[in-house]
Formats: structure tokens, C-alpha cells, sequence
């Protein structure tokens, strides 16, 4: 399979607290796809130990994970749902990739930085290779579209620096053994083995902020459990949860203009808007003038209507793991059958003995 076909690739931490950011950031944008590109959903656990998880929450915080995949509506039969560490493919060609990006580029990512806070001694080795593992998962597909929220453009910048300096370090090696394809890299021409993946970030909730704080991220470790819709809630829980969330004292703008400086109705109407598949200016269009008080109560009502079916099919697959547990081995074979190939064609590209069975 040398040349590059059309493929979707994204992944999802698993820990804990799967909120209404991750599912209006990420999955929810992962289901349409389905219909227009073939589809790698991974569970990405290798990322999630970068910072300390504990063992004993781990398997159910995949399985979670899973179940927003299966409950939002991805087929695992016609793509591929499976958890990172099934294949061990990622691993090794990270390890190559440590080698081809430089410490400079690293040295740049503003995750880290944040991540990593004031004392950046004590954080793991891991995290700060973070973008090369994330830039293996895409890569070992070739895949050539990641669905990925705002936060996230840094690191697919990173992985195209990545695929664009391995194609160019190795191009004539990639010519002479016939694989991948010509890419223009300026007005030079080079043999690529790696697609430049293009990023797919936008709409309406690219960015879902906290309930109690419209300049906060939606985030698993905000001290307040009002600040999040968790995938798990009940309806009581949504319903109290938007009727709890911060506003300020004016009635809905007109127009999106009118959102700016205005963080928590930004917020709220972009919630809105992203549920109900419209942008901001049509729900606006519907609630100019309208007070908090009127706009929580159809706001509550949406999110109950879309998220608690959601939550109900996640709570019911994960009473019993047996079909999650089935799904993942399942696409951990049929990813890793892909993976080969491409670590057997790199180790080619790179030199090493034995690569072709
Ligand atoms: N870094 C991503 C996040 O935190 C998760 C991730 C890991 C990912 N590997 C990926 C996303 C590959 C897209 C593609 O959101």
C-alpha cells in the first residue's frame, strides 16, 4: 500500500470525566466524517500516562472513552475504535520520530509549557515528547485528516513539520524503493512517503468554556463539578447545571458582535448552537432580547434532549464491558494490520535490516 489514500485519523485521552467539551470539541465532529472518509478513533492511553493516572481507574476510564465513541454513533464495524497501547506500532515509530524532530520545535509547544507549569524539572520525559507520540498515531495511517479542537493546531503543526522533514531527509530512499509519491515542498519536488495532514478545527464549540467561568476551558479538573457537564450526568443534573451556569445581567445580543466581551453568553450560545448542528448568529436570530431566564430553560431542554440518550446508551454499555472489550481487540487488529505495513516500509526507508518479512 504505498500510495496515500484519504484517511481520517483523531484520538481521545481517557481520564476521566468525559464532559460536554470532549463531546461537542471532538466526537460529535468524529460522526459525520464517517460518511466521506474511512475512520481511525482511538482511545489514546500512552498519552494519558505523560501525567500520573492510577492504575485501577485506568481500565474504566478507557472503556468510558469507548462508550461516548460507540453511543455517539461511530460504527466500529465499517471504521476502526481502539485503544493506543494494542498497538504497539505507535511506540516505535514515535521513538523514530524522536529522532527526526528537534528539540527546538519541541522546545515551542505551548501545551507543555502549561502542562508542565513552574516546575519543568519534574515533568516527565514523556510529556514532553507528547507531540511526537501524537504525530506517530497519525502518521503510522498516513492518515491525511485530523478532526482536532482549537488547542490541538499547535501539535498538527508539529506533525506536518515532522512528516515534511522525514519526506525531504529521505527522499531519494523513498524513490528508489518505490514508495509514496511526488510533493512539492516550495518549487523543489520530493518523493513523500507521509501525506501533509490537514487539520479539520471549527465550528461553533471549537471551544466549550467552563460553566462558572466563560475564560476558563471546560476541563476534567476544575474543582467545581458546576463549572462541567460530565457524559454521565442525568437529566436533573444537565438541567441544573445550565440553570446554575454564570451569566451576566443583559438580555441576547442581535448579532455575534454583540457576544464579544461577553464570555459566559458567548459560551452558552455556542452550546446552543453546536447541539442543535446552526451557528450562533441563527440561535440568535430566535433569542434576541431574550433574558437568561427564557434562554436556560430551551438551552436545558436541547442539552437533555441530545446528551442524556447519549448518556443512557454510555451507562448501558459499560454495565457490562464485554462488547466494549470485544470492539477494542477488534480494531487494535485491524489497526495494527495497517501499522505494520507502514513500520515495515519506514524501517525500510531508514535502513534497517530485516524490515521486509
Ligand atoms: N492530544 C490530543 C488531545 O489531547 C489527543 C490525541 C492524541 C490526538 N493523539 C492524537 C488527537 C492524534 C488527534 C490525533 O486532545
Amino acid at each position: 500500500m504505498s500510495k496515500i489514500q484519504e484517511r481520517v485519523f483523531s484520538g481521545i485521552q481517557p481520564t476521566g470525566n468525559l464532559h460536554l467539551g470532549n463531546y461537542l470539541g471532538a466526537i460529535k465532529k468524529f460522526v459525520p466524517l464517517q460518511n466521506d472518509y474511512n475512520c481511525i478513533y482511538c482511545v489514546v492511553d500512552l498519552h494519558a500516562i505523560t501525567v500520573w493516572q492510577d492504575p485501577a481507574e485506568m481500565a474504566a476510564n478507557i472503556r468510558e472513552v469507548t462508550a461516548a465513541y460507540l453511543a455517539s454513533g461511530i460504527d466500529p464495524k465499517k471504521h476502526i475504535v481502539f485503544n493506543q497501547s494494542q498497538v504497539a506500532e505507535h511506540a516505535e515509530l514515535a521513538w523514530i520520530f524522536n529522532c527526526v524532530a528537534r528539540m527546538g520545535w519541541l522546545n515551542r509547544m505551548t501545551q507543555f509549557k502549561e502542562k508542565a507549569g513552574k516546575d519543568r524539572e519534574k515533568a516527565s520525559v514523556g510529556l514532553f515528547s507528547y507531540p511526537t507520540l501524537m504525530a506517530s498515531d497519525i502518521l503510522t495511517y498516513r492518515a491525511t485528516h485530523v478532526p482536532v479542537g482549537e488547542d490541538q493546531k499547535q501539535h498538527l503543526e508539529l506533525t506536518r513539520d515532522i512528516a515534511q522533514k522525514f519526506n525531504n531527509d529521505f527522499s531519494d530512499r523513498i524513490k528508489e524503493l518505490s514508495l509514496g509519491e511526488p510533493m512539492k515542498v516550495g518549487d523543489e519536488t520530493v518523493q513523500g512517503y507521509f501525506p501533509i495532514t490537514e487539520p479539520l478545527i471549527g465550528g461553533p464549540a471549537a471551544r466549550v468554556m467552563s460553566l462558572r467561568d466563560g475564560s476558563k476551558k471546560m476541563s476534567k479538573s476544575d474543582p467545581s463539578d458546576l463549572s462541567r457537564i460530565v457524559m454521565t450526568d442525568d437529566a436533573d443534573a444537565i438541567a441544573k447545571k445550565i440553570r446554575k451556569a454564570k451569566t451576566d445581567a443583559d438580555p441576547l445580543p442581535e448579532t455575534i458582535e454583540g457576544l464579544e466581551g461577553r464570555p459566559e453568553a458567548d459560551n452558552l450560545v455556542g452550546i446552543f448552537a453546536a447541539l442543535t448542528d446552526t451557528d450562533q448568529a441563527s440561535v440568535l436570530k430566535d433569542y434576541a432580547g431574550a433574558q437568561f431566564g427564557t434562554f436556560k430553560p430551551a438551552l436545558a431542554d436541547v442539552a437533555v434532549e441530545k446528551i442524556a440518550p447519549i448518556a443512557d446508551e454510555m451507562r448501558r454499555l459499560q454495565a457490562d464491558p464485554t462488547e466494549i472489550d470485544a470492539v477494542l481487540k477488534d480494531g487494535s487488529d485491524r489497526a495494527r494490520e495497517i501499522a505494520c505495513e507502514t513500520l515495515a516500509d519506514v524501517k525500510e526507508i531508514v535502513g534497517f535490516v530485516g524490515a521486509r518479512r
